[in-house]
């Protein structure tokens, strides 16, 4: 029974009433927060690998993959503002699972924002590429990726995605945080970037291009959904956001259903413009697609601008997302659940400082040494994988805990959560064999450490004691 221990929700009720954050935000903020934290390397990178897995009909793995996010959010919600707490959904299931529910999910977290931090990183990389290539500055080719992500060219290391990744740890770790100012700003730049491409690139499409609109059948409509599901991962903030919105009723819905629905509007538009205006064959390899398009269009300058744009915009994504992987590490190594010195906190910075470091550069190397779609996968089944449980978790509180208040509660239970669980199923079938493998891989070494340390170190089995 041990293995379903849980955490006192009336105790966790009360600490976060004694935290009081304030609640400031509406729909609005939701929505910007929300595409603030979605828009990056699925859109300006992954966009090449997707036209060429789908060809045009991209337009439609873009839809697929938001209607799948779109129940996930639904459900995601519920969950998240079941437990009033700030903290992610690791928090919360070990309050409402018990602890190996608990563990599972956090471990899955980590994958999933350490690898999506390694990730970005390396789209950052390719738009940094081209607009120093636009300023006639090349790198040695051997530092511009990781071995084996172009096919052709000898390449070892992808240096420009280690070092940002170095330079938003430093920040980190001396407690910089994300303000809503500057993701204010980043977010309009970001759709500003998206509205040229969209604006500009519409009158140098060549609707021949579009033809043939489905090369690789629904198998390739459906490979390249389960990749660009990435494009969309970051909807969850707005969704853990719910204790600081003042009507998390009308406003988590809304918040959650407009960034998706502004971000799906825009991918497929962007979808539509770029396998218009280059052959879609023609982005095997191009680590910069996006703008690729626009200089193939004759528009440098306009591809310069939006180099520039993604540089800057998905610095934003890459510190999001490894704020919340230190602090899921954090919070599971407060528990007992990960040694003691992962939670450790600076004296001066008040940061968990070396923690920090150690996943910064831990990821930061798996950023310069893994090909992005290898990653990208990865990421995606995780969190997929994670969307699931906490899909079915909803419906499973639903039975137990039925008192407890919910700020937010999904509309359609249990039909929106069991749509979301099998679409996030459908999504993850997709995947490669070997993103499969990688995964079990994962969850198997999570369940050694779980039953060899975790299980005997928690701090809540001490208690019990
Ligand atoms: N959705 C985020 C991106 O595309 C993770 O970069």
């Amino acid at each position: 029974m041990s293995l379903f221990r849980k955490k006192n929700v009336e105790q966790m009720l009360a600490g976060a009433q004694s935290a009081g954050l304030k609640k400031a935000l509406g729909a609005l903020d939701l929505t910007f927060l929300g595409v603030g934290a979605i828009i990056g390397t699925g859109i300006f990178v992954l966009t090449g690998t997707g036209a060429v897995q789908a060809g045009p009909a991209l337009m439609l793995s873009f839809l697929i993959a938001a209607v799948a996010c779109g129940f996930a959010a639904l459900a995601y919600a519920e969950f998240a503002s079941t437990i009033p707490v700030a903290g992610s959904i690791y928090t919360y299931s070990y309050a409402t699972l018990g602890e190996l529910a608990a563990w599972i999910i956090g471990w899955d977290l980590m994958l999933e924002y350490g690898l999506a931090t390694s990730a970005v990183s390396v789209g950052w990389s390719g738009y940094l590429q081209s607009l120093l290539h636009g300023f006639g500055i090349s790198l040695p080719a051997v530092l511009t990726a990781a071995p084996g992500a172009v096919p052709g060219t000898h390449t070892l290391f992808n240096l420009p995605a280690f070092l940002v990744m170095m330079a938003i740890t430093a920040l980190l770790s001396v407690g910089v945080r994300e303000s809503t100012r500057v993701n204010n700003i980043m977010v309009s730049i970001k759709v500003v970037v998206v509205l040229l491409v969209i604006a500009v690139g519409v009158f140098h499409v060549t609707p021949a291009n579009w033809h043939p609109f489905m090369p690789n059948g629904w198998n390739g409509v459906f490979g390249a959904a389960a990749v660009m599901f990435f494009a969309f991962i970051g909807f969850d903030a707005v969704s853990s956001a719910a204790e600081e919105v003042k009507n998390p009723k009308r406003d988590l819905p809304v918040g959650i259903i407009a960034s998706l629905g502004v971000c799906a509007v825009l991918y497929v538009a962007v979808a539509a413009v770029v396998t218009g205006i280059v052959p879609y064959a023609q982005f095997a390899n191009i680590s910069h697609p996006v703008s690729y398009a626009l200089q193939v269009a004759g528009q440098p300058w306009v591809a310069g601008f939006i180099d520039l744009g993604a540089v800057l915009g998905m610095l934003t994504v890459i510190l999001v997302m490894a704020y919340g992987q230190t602090r899921v590490i954090f919070a599971m190594s407060r528990d007992g659940l990960l040694p003691a010195v992962l939670s450790r906190v600076h004296p001066r910075f008040a940061t968990p400082f070396f923690t920090t470091w150690l996943v910064g550069i831990f990821f930061g190397l798996i950023g310069a040494l893994v090909p992005l779609n290898v990653l990208a996968e990865l990421i995606n089944i995780g969190t997929l994988a994670a969307f699931s449980m906490v899909s079915i978790a909803v419906l499973i509180l639903r039975k137990t805990h039925p008192e407890l208040p919910r700020a937010f509660r999904c509309p359609g239970v249990p039909v929106v959560p069991v749509l979301a669980v099998a679409s996030c199923l459908f999504l993850m079938l997709n995947l490669q064999l070997i993103t499969w493998i990688a995964f079990v891989a994962w969850l198997v070494i999570g369940m050694v450490i779980y039953f060899g340390y975790s299980r005997r170190h928690s701090k809540l089995a001490e208690g019990n004691r």
